[in-house]
């Protein structure tokens, strides 16, 4: 069952959007560069699932900058349907992004994008990337 019922695309996030995530910077008054944009993830009540930060780096190529669920959200399948949504959503061949754990070490950002199919490329600049069918 999908608990993702609605996205919207955007070039800057609200405030109360932002006050709601507390992992990673979220800054409601920066704006998406270029072709950055941010989605918004709601449930079927409208209330905040997850956000993220994409962009294209060329035409095969897509980057995760950013990727968030809320926390009382996690560990019920929301990061998949996320990630399942932008691929769906925007068509690549591949995707990259840069693993965000707090510390030098592999933490639990690397394991889950490890478990979600992505390889490590780069290991001091933490980039993953995984193919798409
Ligand atoms: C990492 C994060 C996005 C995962 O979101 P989530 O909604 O809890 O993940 P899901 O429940 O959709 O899990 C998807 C799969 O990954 C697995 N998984 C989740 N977290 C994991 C972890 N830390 N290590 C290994 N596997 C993990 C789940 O078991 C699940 O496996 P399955 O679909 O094969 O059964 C979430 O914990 C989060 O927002 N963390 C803080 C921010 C962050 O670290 N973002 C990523 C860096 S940019």
């Amino acid at each position: 069952m999908s608990t993702i019922k609605k996205v919207e695309v955007g070039n800057k996030i609200s405030a109360k959007v932002a006050n709601q995530l507390h992992t990673l910077p979220w800054d409601n008054n920066e704006h998406a560069c270029g072709d950055e944009k941010y989605l918004v993830f709601s449930d079927c009540e409208g209330k905040l699932v997850g956000v993220s930060l994409i962009r294209f780096l060329d035409k095969q190529t897509l980057y995760i900058g950013k990727f968030e669920v809320k926390r009382k959200y996690r560990g019920f399948g929301c990061g998949r349907e996320m990630f399942d949504w932008i691929t769906t959503n925007y068509p690549t061949k591949r995707v990259m992004l840069t693993h965000m754990d707090p510390t030098d070490d592999d933490g639990a950002s690397y394991e889950f994008w490890k478990h979600m199919g992505f390889k490590r490329v780069d290991q001091i600049k933490h980039r993953m990337v995984k193919k798409i069918k």
